[in-house]
């Protein structure tokens, strides 16, 4: 559930009309609903009520430090993965025993960022890194809690370049290799193996391939507590999927009873790391349809976002519901159109042979199901300005990030000095 609704047929995002943001900001935007995601995170809480468990909403999903701020305030810690992460979630006003740093290929700098500022733990994805956390963790003079990431070589059945569970994927350590290299990182004297961690994939819509990695996960935990290691944490990750344009997806509810199944026996805290399930509803994007063309056999609306703003069609054939900001009569005629972008690709498509009701140049559109990885993988392409944030509470709103400006954005770029140098100085036209 989301706070996104007609009333009185117009879109509403809380108490605040659609129309009146993007009258006021312009657009293309971003919108956030603050009850949706303090909803979204308490739901997810609930769901493991009882348990030791602290969640550590994953700051990729969105990291606008306005979001994360509004989740630290209901008590989430947060999961990042590079230093310009850390630095947002320290600057939210997280607590740092409350960040958990995971990633692939953390390099020293960030490794020494994270120990320097106190975080919870590092999840370390294999040897190479390991010896690195230990070699930055000696030269600061401290102990640096590690969990070992294990890859369970499950098949966690969503989109193949968001599954990475599987053994042929980088991440984490095979899970037959872990008791291995713990014996080997515990004779290590600057880290301290805290527990394990694991994350196999996003936009899980079945519980299935939770169930057979949280089954691998015990099974290595046993192996190690025979061994004398005391388990103080696990990590499970995050991947619990949502709808996007009515699919289906699992209940946290349902989630929440798994994790009981197969942990709620252990003394070890519980650490979780959603991201999608509680951003991704509580933030939409919103466009205004430029053009509407006739094509030879199509019908185009052109809007004024792109897949610059939204990669998530382009890059994953993601299917995200538009409905149009002031709400179609119950008898509007509906004409099939594909909703384009601007960007020169074919592929800046937002949806094709969509059921649409008239719309004209100057409409609002609504791409919903946007708040998680929607705006942190925009980029500039085209030299389209990244686009703002806002931000709704009951009747307020705010801008949280503002519109990029080109020309600042351009004072980064350089003419080199061979060819005249002065960037941004327009040479005189001969
Ligand atoms: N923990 C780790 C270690 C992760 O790599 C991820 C996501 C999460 C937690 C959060 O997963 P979530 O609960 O959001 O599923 N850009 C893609 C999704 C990439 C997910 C990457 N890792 C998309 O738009 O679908």
């Amino acid at each position: 559930m989301d706070h996104f609704e007609y009333r009185n047929g117009e879109m509403y995002a809380e108490n605040v009309s659609i129309s009146a943001i993007a009258d006021d900001v312009g657009t293309p935007f971003y919108c956030y609903s603050t009850a949706t995601l303090v909803r979204h995170y308490k739901v997810f809480t609930d769901a493991l009520a009882g348990l030791p468990a602290l969640v550590c909403y994953s700051v990729k999903a969105n990291s606008n430090i306005a979001v994360i701020r509004t989740l630290a305030e209901q008590g989430a810690g947060v999961d990042v993965v590079s230093s310009g992460e850390l630095t947002r979630a320290l600057r939210a006003g997280v607590a740092p025993d409350r960040i958990v740093f995971s990633g692939v290929g953390k390099t020293g700098g960030e490794i020494s960022h994270a120990l320097k500022s106190g975080i919870l733990q590092i999840n370390v994805e294999s040897e190479p890194e390991l010896a690195m956390v230990n070699l930055v963790a000696g030269e600061l003079n401290c102990i640096a809690p590690v969990a070992i990431r294990v890859n369970p070589d499950i098949d966690a059945l969503t989109h193949d370049k968001i599954s990475t569970g599987r053994k042929e994927n980088k991440f984490g350590i095979e899970w037959t290799r872990v008791h291995e290299v713990v014996t080997e990182a515990r004779e290590l004297a600057n880290v301290d193996i805290t527990g394990l961690a694991m994350h196999i994939g996003s936009q899980l819509t079945d519980l299935e391939p939770f169930r057979d990695a949280f089954q691998r996960l015990r099974d290595v935990v046993a192996i190690l507590s025979a061994d004398g290691l005391i388990i103080q944490r696990l990590d499970l990750g995050g991947g619990l999927g949502i709808p996007y344009d009515g699919g289906i997806a699992p209940s946290p509810e349902d989630y929440g009873r798994l994790v009981r199944e197969y942990f709620a026996d252990l003394e070890c805290e519980l650490l979780f790391e959603p991201g999608r399930l509680i951003a991704g509803n509580a933030g939409i994007l919103v466009t205004k349809v430029i053009y509407v063309k006739e094509g030879a056999s199509r019908k185009f609306v052109i809007v004024d976002a792109a897949m610059n703003d939204l990669m998530r069609p382009a890059l994953y054939g993601a299917t995200h519901q538009i409905v149009p900001a002031t709400e179609p009569s119950g008898d509007a005629a509906l004409t099939d159109a594909d909703v384009v972008g601007p960007v020169c690709e074919t592929g800046d498509t937002f949806a094709t042979g969509l059921a649409l009701p008239p719309l004209n140049a100057g409409d609002y559109l609504i791409i919903r199901t946007a708040g998680a990885y929607g705006a942190v993988m925009a980029s500039a392409y085209n030299s389209r300005a990244l686009v703002p944030e806002v931000m709704v509470s009951g009747d307020a709103f705010q801008i949280i990030r503002h519109r990029m400006d080109i020309d600042a954005f351009l004072e980064l770029e350089q003419i080199p000095d061979w060819l005249g140098g002065n960037a941004g100085e327009p040479k005189e036209a001969t």
